[in-house]
Parts: C-alpha cells; structure tokens; sequence
C-alpha cells in the first residue's frame, strides 16, 4: 500500500507531498504539532490531543485551519488512506505562506495544515518496555515556554541526537537548578523507595503530556500515590523505579541515566503494571 499524506486540503502520495519554500514552518519554525498514537485503527486520545492543539495554536495566535470535526475527518482518513493499524498519526499546522518576514503575515494568510500517517511494529516497542531504555542527561537550553507543542525541536533534536551516540533511547533536560523537566520528547517520572510516583507538575518548564494526563486516572486506580515536584538527577538513580511518557511509547521503563543503573537495573514493578494497564484508560476514537 503506497503511503499518503494530507496537504493543504489534498490527499497525496506521500513522495510528492510537499509545502512552499515560504511555509513559515518551513523559515520561522513558526507552528504547532500533535503525535497521537492509533491501536487497532483508532486514535487513542484524540479528543484532549485536539484540545491541547486548539491551546498551542492559541498561544501563538495561530488561525484553526479547519473546524475540529473536519479535522478529525482527515486524521481518521490519513490512518485509513496508509492502512495504519498500530503506529502514530503526525499532524503540523503552521502559521502559513507568505513573503519572508518576521512579524505575522497579512491578515486572512490561511495557516498551512500537513496529516500523516506511519506504522510502529507494537512487538518492537513491547521489546525496549521488556528490557527497559537507558537515558542521557544534558543541559535544557530551549526556551521557556515549551509547554506550547512547536515544531521549533532544535534542541530536543540535538539532545536526542546526543542520548542515541550514547547508546540510550532519550536525552533528560536537567534545569539550572539540577531538576529533570522532561525528556527530548517525553516525560519523565520516578518512583521513591516509599513507592511515590513523581513527576513534575505541568507548568511553563514542561510540555503537558497527554499520556501524562491519562496515567494520573491509572495512578488512582492503582492507590499510588503522586507527588507532583522536581526531582534531582542523584535522586532518579537512586530511585527504586525510572519511566517516561509519550504517545508513541506509552508507559516506557527507564534502568540507566548516565550509566548508572536504576534499581536493580531491570524494569520496575509499578511502572510495567502502569504500562499493562494503561490502554483501559484511554479514549478510543
Ligand atoms: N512527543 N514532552 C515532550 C518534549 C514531547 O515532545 C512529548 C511528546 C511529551 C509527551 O507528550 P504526549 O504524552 O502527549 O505524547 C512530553 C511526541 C510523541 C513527539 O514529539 O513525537
């Protein structure tokens, strides 16, 4: 089945899907974007996907490009058009092509929209959850409102670039003040030896994850109890259990940062129940 992608109101195959040289995306990194997962066809989460993108397109006064109920239409489309049963549906909007200029665009400059659609082999990711990731920690440089989902990624980019020469699968933002934000593309959490969950809470300094959102609703289920605070980089080796969240991956067991294992280095007890137990807890669309 060859692949399609969505532009600007078409549906076209994905090796001539292309956007203009003035797509502010393509100059300004002057846009937003979604990843959400597709089990069996649907899309997990969809609705508070949609939610956070109306935000991000809010924060940067970015026009809607098209009415929530189309836009599902295309996303549903785009997963169908690829035959994409397990893997992610990518969506941009970006403020839209016009002559180079920093300040936006004229007024009625319609925002420029891009949907695809790829597969993830489900038996690879179950592979890493099994053995657990080993993660990096760098320096966060970016700016300080990564709580809006930009496709500006350069330093996520470099990061993740960083972790994957080290033989790990993310990169953890450290904070001036020695605290994990979160990863190059997801969040990151701890549990204590008095088995609290951590995490940060979701302000300006971390992008709120909608996998994040949705294992606060397991967390319950399950009588763990969350604390939402910083924690040290010392304190997440020296924590009994080391996850991420994103998307794509759900609820991933971590057992290195920095060469150092996390536990007894193998993945922990609670965060392979939350990962079992996660898609009960999900919308499914
Ligand atoms: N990344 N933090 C960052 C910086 C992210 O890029 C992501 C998601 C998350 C987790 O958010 P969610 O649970 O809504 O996926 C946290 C996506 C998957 C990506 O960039 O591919």
């Amino acid at each position: 089945m060859s692949r399609i992608a969505y532009v600007n109101g078409r549906y076209v195959p994905h090796r001539e899907a292309a956007v203009h040289v003035e797509d502010r995306g393509y100059q300004f990194a002057d846009g937003v974007y979604e990843v959400c997962e597709v089990r069996n066809g649907r899309l997990i989460d969809e609705r508070r996907h949609m939610e956070r993108l109306l935000r991000s397109l809010s924060e940067l006064r970015i026009a809607r490009p098209m009415s929530l109920p189309a836009l599902s239409i295309v996303l549903h489309e785009v997963v169908r058009r690829n035959g994409v049963r397990d893997g992610i549906v990518y969506l941009q909007v970006t403020r839209g092509v016009a002559r180079r200029d920093h300040a936006f665009p004229p007024p009625g400059t319609r925002p420029a929209i891009v949907v695809t659609a790829s597969r993830i082999d489900p038996a690879k990711t179950e592979r890493y959850a099994a053995e657990g990731i080993a993660v990096v920690t760098l320096p966060d440089n970016r700016w300080e409102r990564v709580d809006i989902k930009s496709i500006s990624l350069l330093p996520n980019v470099l990061a993740k670039q960083v972790a994957r020469e080290q033989g790990a699968r993310e990169a953890w933002f450290v904070g001036a003040d020695g605290t994990v934000t979160e990863g190059s593309s997801s969040n990151a959490w701890i549990v204590t030896s008095g088995n609290e969950v951590l995490t940060r809470k979701a302000d300006h300094a971390i992008l709120k994850g909608i996998t994040r959102t949705v294992l606060l609703d397991v967390l319950k289920a399950h009588d763990l109890k969350l604390v939402e605070r910083p924690f040290t980089v010392a304190e997440a080796i020296a924590a009994r259990e080391a996850f991420i969240t994103s998307a794509s991956q759900t609820v991933m067991p971590v057992v290195r940062i920095d060469g150092k294992p996390v536990g007894n280095g193998a993945p922990g007890l609670i965060s392979t129940a939350l990962r079992a137990d996660f898609s009960r807890y999900t919308e499914k669309s």
